[in-house]
Protein backbone atom coordinates (compact mmCIF):
# COMPACT_ATOMS: atom_id res chain seq x y z
CA UNK A 1 0.00 0.00 0.00
CA UNK A 2 1.76 3.32 -1.23
CA UNK A 3 1.97 6.01 1.59
CA UNK A 4 -0.95 7.75 -0.55
CA UNK A 5 -3.65 5.52 -0.15
CA UNK A 6 -2.42 5.61 3.71
CA UNK A 7 -2.72 9.36 3.96
CA UNK A 8 -5.97 9.10 1.87
CA UNK A 9 -7.40 6.29 4.78
CA UNK A 10 -6.45 8.34 7.67
CA UNK A 11 -8.05 11.75 6.28
CA UNK A 12 -10.82 9.78 5.95
CA UNK A 13 -10.99 8.59 8.94
CA UNK A 14 -10.14 12.55 10.75
CA UNK A 15 -13.32 13.91 8.84
CA UNK A 16 -15.75 10.92 10.47
CA UNK A 17 -14.30 11.48 13.70
CA UNK A 18 -14.71 15.00 13.60
CA UNK A 19 -18.23 14.50 11.89
CA UNK A 20 -18.88 12.42 15.09
CA UNK A 21 -17.90 14.97 17.73
CA UNK A 22 -20.12 17.42 16.01
CA UNK A 23 -23.74 16.19 16.26
CA UNK A 24 -22.60 14.83 19.61
CA UNK A 25 -24.90 17.50 21.55
CA UNK A 26 -28.61 16.62 20.82
CA UNK A 27 -29.35 13.10 21.75
CA UNK A 28 -32.98 12.50 19.99
CA UNK A 29 -35.08 9.28 20.25
CA UNK A 30 -37.88 8.42 18.71
CA UNK A 31 -38.72 11.92 18.31
CA UNK A 32 -38.13 14.57 15.06
CA UNK A 33 -34.75 16.37 14.98
CA UNK A 34 -34.74 19.58 15.95
CA UNK A 35 -31.20 21.79 15.16
CA UNK A 36 -29.20 23.70 18.41
CA UNK A 37 -26.91 26.04 19.35
CA UNK A 38 -25.14 23.56 21.65
CA UNK A 39 -21.67 24.76 22.83
CA UNK A 40 -18.75 22.47 22.12
CA UNK A 41 -18.80 19.12 23.22
CA UNK A 42 -15.87 19.70 25.73
CA UNK A 43 -17.98 23.02 27.14
CA UNK A 44 -21.14 20.71 27.53
CA UNK A 45 -18.83 17.68 29.50
CA UNK A 46 -17.32 20.77 31.88
CA UNK A 47 -21.22 21.74 33.01
CA UNK A 48 -21.72 24.56 30.63
CA UNK A 49 -25.76 25.83 29.91
CA UNK A 50 -26.61 24.46 26.79
CA UNK A 51 -29.01 27.03 25.01
CA UNK A 52 -32.00 25.70 22.43
CA UNK A 53 -33.83 26.77 20.03
CA UNK A 54 -37.42 26.28 20.68
CA UNK A 55 -39.09 27.44 18.23
CA UNK A 56 -38.43 24.16 16.30
CA UNK A 57 -40.53 21.68 18.40
CA UNK A 58 -43.98 21.63 17.21
CA UNK A 59 -47.01 21.83 19.22
CA UNK A 60 -47.29 18.13 21.05
CA UNK A 61 -43.70 17.20 19.82
CA UNK A 62 -40.56 16.67 22.28
CA UNK A 63 -37.18 16.51 21.72
CA UNK A 64 -34.04 15.53 23.76
CA UNK A 65 -31.02 18.14 24.73
CA UNK A 66 -28.24 16.86 26.53
CA UNK A 67 -26.76 18.56 29.25
CA UNK A 68 -24.46 17.67 31.88
CA UNK A 69 -24.60 14.14 30.20
CA UNK A 70 -27.58 14.10 30.72
CA UNK A 71 -31.01 13.90 28.48
CA UNK A 72 -33.16 16.78 29.18
CA UNK A 73 -36.57 16.67 27.59
CA UNK A 74 -37.76 19.55 26.13
CA UNK A 75 -41.80 19.10 25.67
CA UNK A 76 -44.16 22.05 23.58
CA UNK A 77 -47.56 21.06 25.07
CA UNK A 78 -50.96 22.05 23.35
CA UNK A 79 -53.55 24.19 24.75
CA UNK A 80 -55.53 20.93 26.06
CA UNK A 81 -52.64 18.80 27.25
CA UNK A 82 -51.94 22.12 29.48
CA UNK A 83 -55.63 22.44 30.95
CA UNK A 84 -55.98 18.63 31.19
CA UNK A 85 -52.90 18.73 34.15
CA UNK A 86 -55.67 20.66 36.54
CA UNK A 87 -58.02 17.17 36.01
CA UNK A 88 -55.23 14.71 37.42
CA UNK A 89 -54.26 15.96 40.64
CA UNK A 90 -56.26 13.11 42.68
CA UNK A 91 -54.45 10.52 40.60
CA UNK A 92 -50.73 11.92 41.65
CA UNK A 93 -48.60 11.23 44.82
CA UNK A 94 -47.36 15.13 44.40
CA UNK A 95 -49.44 17.10 42.90
CA UNK A 96 -48.31 20.42 43.82
CA UNK A 97 -44.75 19.33 44.38
CA UNK A 98 -44.90 19.59 47.82
CA UNK A 99 -41.93 16.95 48.41
CA UNK A 100 -39.94 16.84 44.76
CA UNK A 101 -37.26 19.02 44.27
CA UNK A 102 -37.56 21.61 41.66
CA UNK A 103 -36.36 25.39 41.20
CA UNK A 104 -38.38 27.70 43.59
CA UNK A 105 -39.69 29.57 40.67
CA UNK A 106 -41.80 26.73 39.06
CA UNK A 107 -45.06 26.31 40.96
CA UNK A 108 -48.29 24.57 40.08
CA UNK A 109 -49.15 21.71 37.96
CA UNK A 110 -47.80 22.91 34.92
CA UNK A 111 -44.16 22.83 36.48
CA UNK A 112 -43.08 25.32 33.89
CA UNK A 113 -41.94 29.19 33.51
CA UNK A 114 -44.10 29.21 30.53
CA UNK A 115 -47.24 27.22 30.26
CA UNK A 116 -46.84 25.71 26.65
CA UNK A 117 -42.94 24.55 27.34
CA UNK A 118 -42.19 21.40 30.00
CA UNK A 119 -38.14 21.09 30.31
CA UNK A 120 -37.26 17.84 32.78
CA UNK A 121 -34.41 15.71 33.51
CA UNK A 122 -35.61 12.34 31.37
CA UNK A 123 -34.61 10.20 34.13
CA UNK A 124 -36.91 8.21 36.07
CA UNK A 125 -36.84 9.10 39.74
CA UNK A 126 -37.43 5.67 40.57
CA UNK A 127 -33.79 4.06 39.87
CA UNK A 128 -33.05 6.50 36.19
CA UNK A 129 -34.04 5.11 33.24
CA UNK A 130 -35.59 7.02 30.21
CA UNK A 131 -38.87 7.17 30.67
CA UNK A 132 -40.62 6.91 27.01
CA UNK A 133 -43.19 9.37 25.31
CA UNK A 134 -46.73 8.15 25.35
CA UNK A 135 -48.75 11.05 24.52
CA UNK A 136 -52.06 9.20 23.33
CA UNK A 137 -55.01 10.17 24.80
CA UNK A 138 -56.58 6.80 26.41
CA UNK A 139 -54.24 4.54 25.56
CA UNK A 140 -55.98 1.62 26.97
CA UNK A 141 -52.14 0.18 28.67
CA UNK A 142 -51.77 2.89 30.70
CA UNK A 143 -55.28 3.76 31.98
CA UNK A 144 -57.30 4.05 29.40
CA UNK A 145 -59.94 7.18 29.93
CA UNK A 146 -57.54 8.78 32.91
CA UNK A 147 -54.64 8.80 30.40
CA UNK A 148 -54.43 12.20 29.18
CA UNK A 149 -50.68 11.67 28.02
CA UNK A 150 -47.36 11.68 29.81
CA UNK A 151 -44.39 9.62 30.24
CA UNK A 152 -44.26 5.81 31.00
CA UNK A 153 -40.91 4.18 32.25
CA UNK A 154 -40.53 0.46 30.63
CA UNK A 155 -38.17 -0.34 33.68
CA UNK A 156 -40.76 -0.98 36.55
CA UNK A 157 -43.91 0.86 35.12
CA UNK A 158 -43.50 4.16 36.58
CA UNK A 159 -46.29 6.68 34.97
CA UNK A 160 -45.34 10.58 35.13
CA UNK A 161 -48.17 12.92 33.22
CA UNK A 162 -47.09 15.84 31.20
CA UNK A 163 -45.73 17.72 33.75
CA UNK A 164 -43.61 15.62 35.05
CA UNK A 165 -45.78 14.25 37.81
CA UNK A 166 -45.85 11.15 38.95
CA UNK A 167 -49.12 8.85 39.24
CA UNK A 168 -49.78 6.68 42.56
CA UNK A 169 -49.23 3.49 42.61
CA UNK A 170 -45.82 3.01 40.75
CA UNK A 171 -42.50 2.69 42.05
CA UNK A 172 -41.24 6.04 41.24
CA UNK A 173 -42.09 8.17 44.70
CA UNK A 174 -41.15 11.56 43.52
CA UNK A 175 -42.14 13.92 40.23
CA UNK A 176 -39.43 13.96 37.31
CA UNK A 177 -36.68 16.74 38.15
CA UNK A 178 -36.90 19.78 36.40
CA UNK A 179 -33.25 21.51 36.43
CA UNK A 180 -32.40 24.85 36.32
CA UNK A 181 -33.35 26.84 33.71
CA UNK A 182 -34.41 30.20 31.88
CA UNK A 183 -35.34 31.62 28.65
CA UNK A 184 -32.80 34.48 27.12
CA UNK A 185 -35.79 35.73 24.85
CA UNK A 186 -38.86 34.30 23.56
CA UNK A 187 -37.01 31.40 21.66
CA UNK A 188 -34.43 30.52 23.48
CA UNK A 189 -34.48 28.32 26.30
CA UNK A 190 -31.37 28.00 28.65
CA UNK A 191 -30.54 25.23 30.60
CA UNK A 192 -28.25 25.05 33.19
CA UNK A 193 -29.18 28.94 34.46
CA UNK A 194 -31.45 29.46 36.25
CA UNK A 195 -33.94 32.71 35.79
CA UNK A 196 -33.00 34.97 38.71
CA UNK A 197 -29.08 34.49 37.26
CA UNK A 198 -29.93 34.97 33.63
S1 LIG B 1 -36.54 2.99 36.92
FE1 LIG B 1 -38.44 3.75 36.28
S2 LIG B 1 -39.86 2.55 37.30
FE2 LIG B 1 -37.97 1.80 38.02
Amino acid sequence: MSSDTVNTGRRRFLTTATSAVGVAGVVGIAVPFVGSWNPSAKAEAAGAPVKFDISKIEEGQMTVVEWRGKPVYVLRRTEEQVAGLAQLDASLKDPQSEISDQPAYIEGEARSIKPEIMVFVGLCTHLGCAPKFRPEVGATDLGGDEWLGGFFCPCHGSKFDLAGRVYSGVPASTNLVVPPYSFEDDITLVIGVDEEAA
